[in-house]
């Protein structure tokens, strides 16, 4: 068939292969800090082994390698279905799959090594930050010119969350990244002070607005209905939703500077933001929810539906439990805590891992032009294996958080601490072993689906797609 009349595949498959084995890789270090902080020995006193430089390998594989290439995958395979038309410039396309793998080779490479610029989330040094724009340039102009060549009438809704994410990661990576170079490796940020912190967590709480929640709203948007095999419960209330959510975000970044030099009047603004920020995430989760409705027993037993379902639970969970914390009063005892590691994870592991396994195994069939999974029983085993990883994570931290707050904050009745730092980090011992549990187990599960994903596309070539001639609903 010629390649004008099928849709471009390849570079989605080649990113939902990505997406499972960078989820396994960042996963692993994950699994490896965790118990690093309950045996502190297993950095064997290795430099590059240390956990201060394995952190923030975890984070960005995670983040940047494992949802990235997800996002990417999605993108390009929903922005192509829902205009009827082949990816806009595919060379560009490849590059953008071949560009992102350098940049993860290189933080790979340079973060064990030390070299980073010390902003959480945004740690890679300058010459990567260049490719990271170039790069995402070429994204915004694949995925806006498919757009621009569409078949459809309207964009369907799913566009304008990756739409958005697109956009504004490129203007946070621009101005969080500004710094000043003063060799190959080592650069300083532009700014300074609190100026410095202010900007970092606008990028840092936008990157979790944009990066791990509008691009992931626009997989819930595409893929339950799809999988539901139901229209979006309401489109209105998307178009509110999309509006609501991408104003409110903007301003909630000072919630990560409480209690800090930051002016106290824009600590406020950040938690009235964080505050009213419920609203449109619940209203998102509603709506995604809400798509079943008349559909519950597919629940049941398509487990598809349960990883794409129940990720909404965890993204109603954590966007209940961040406006709490927000709050300063809450925030003076969770801050340092446990608790924001167990909230970052029911997010992480909750929302962005759970809409994402869905969102693949929902693709690998179709992207080989095979009838389904090579098993489902397996996917309904991973399932129950992430779902019961994430609970143990998430119910550690939680109590280990509030344990290590009120440790910390009691004092005694002559006016000394009741408790010395040490007696928190001993007390914490027990709940690290059963995060580390709950991690190992989330970890397997990424086994079981790469087996699975493997025994499905092995064997016959792939099939890519026929567009269809006469462009109807979205497909
Ligand atoms: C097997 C699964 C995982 C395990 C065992 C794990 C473990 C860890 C550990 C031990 C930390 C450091 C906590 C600390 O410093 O006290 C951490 C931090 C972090 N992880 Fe994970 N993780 C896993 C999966 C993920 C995934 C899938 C994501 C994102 C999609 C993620 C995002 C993060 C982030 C953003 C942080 C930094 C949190 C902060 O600075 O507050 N993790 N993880
Ligand atoms: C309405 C939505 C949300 C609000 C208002 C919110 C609020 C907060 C607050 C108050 C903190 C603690 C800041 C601190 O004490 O340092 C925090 C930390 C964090 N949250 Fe959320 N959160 C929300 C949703 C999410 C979701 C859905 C995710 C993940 C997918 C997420 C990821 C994170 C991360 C990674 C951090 C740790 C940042 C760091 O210190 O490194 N949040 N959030």
């Amino acid at each position: 068939m010629n390649n004008t009349n099928t849709y471009n595949y390849t570079v989605v498959r080649q990113f939902a292969l990505m997406t499972v084995v960078w989820g396994i890789v960042g996963m692993l270090v994950g699994v490896l800090i965790a118990a690093q902080l309950r045996w502190p020995g297993l950095n064997f006193d290795i430099p590059w082994l240390s956990y201060g430089r394995l952190r923030p390998l975890h984070t960005n594989a995670v983040i940047f390698a494992f949802g990235g290439s997800a996002l990417f995958a999605a993108s390009y395979y929903v922005v192509q279905r829902t205009c009827h038309v082949r990816l806009f410039a595919g060379r560009l396309a490849a590059f953008t799959f071949w560009g992102w793998q350098a940049v993860i080779v290189l933080a790979a490479v340079t973060l064990p090594l030390g070299i980073t610029s010390g902003k959480e989330y945004a740690e890679l040094e300058w010459p990567i930050d260049i490719l990271i724009t170039v790069v995402w340039v070429s994204y915004a102009i694949v995925f806006f010119g498919t757009i621009a060549k569409r078949k459809t009438p309207h964009i369907y809704v799913a566009n304008w969350f990756f739409g958005a994410y697109i956009l504004t990661i490129a203007l946070l990576h621009l101005i969080n990244s500004a710094e000043v170079p003063v060799t190959f490796w080592k650069s300083y940020s532009a700014y300074a002070g609190v100026q410095d912190a202010m900007v970092q967590w606008w990028y840092g709480h936008n990157a979790v607005g944009f990066f791990l929640t509008a691009g992931f709203l626009g997989m819930m948007y595409y893929f339950i209905p799809k999988q539901a095999e139901r229209p979006v419960y309401s489109y209105r209330l998307s178009v509110v939703h999309f509006w609501a959510l991408i104003f409110t975000y903007m301003w909630a970044g000072p919630h990560h500077l409480h209690y800090t030099a930051l002016p106290d009047w824009a600590q406020s603004i950040g938690m009235v933001f964080s505050l009213i920020l419920l609203a449109p995430s619940w209203g998102g989760m509603i709506n995604g929810m809400m798509t079943l409705s008349g559909a519950w027993h597919k629940l049941r037993d398509d487990p598809i539906l349960k990883f794409l379902i129940v990720s909404l639970s965890f993204y109603g969970m954590s966007t209940f439990e961040g406006p709490m914390m927000s709050i300063k009063t809450v925030n003076a005892l969770s801050h340092y805590t446990d608790w924001t590691i167990g909230h970052v994870h029911s997010g992480a592991l909750g929302w962005v891992g759970l809409v994402t396994m869905g969102s693949i195994y929902y693709l690998i069939p179709r992207l080989w032009g095979r009838k389904e999974m090579y098993s489902v029983p397996l996917i309904n085993m991973h399932f129950w294996m992430a779902t019961i990883g994430i609970v143990l994570y998430i119910a550690a931290m939680w109590i280990a958080g509030v344990m290590q707050g009120l440790m910390w904050r009691a004092v005694s009745a002559d006016g000394t601490l009741t408790y010395t730092f040490v007696e928190g980090v001993k007390a914490t011992s027990p709940f690290y072993t059963i995060r580390l549990l709950g991690g190992l187990l989330y970890l397997s599960g990424m086994f079981v689906m790469a087996y699975n994903v493997w025994r499905t596309v092995a064997g016959q070539q792939a099939v890519d797609a026929p567009i269809p001639a006469v462009a109807a609903a979205h497909a």
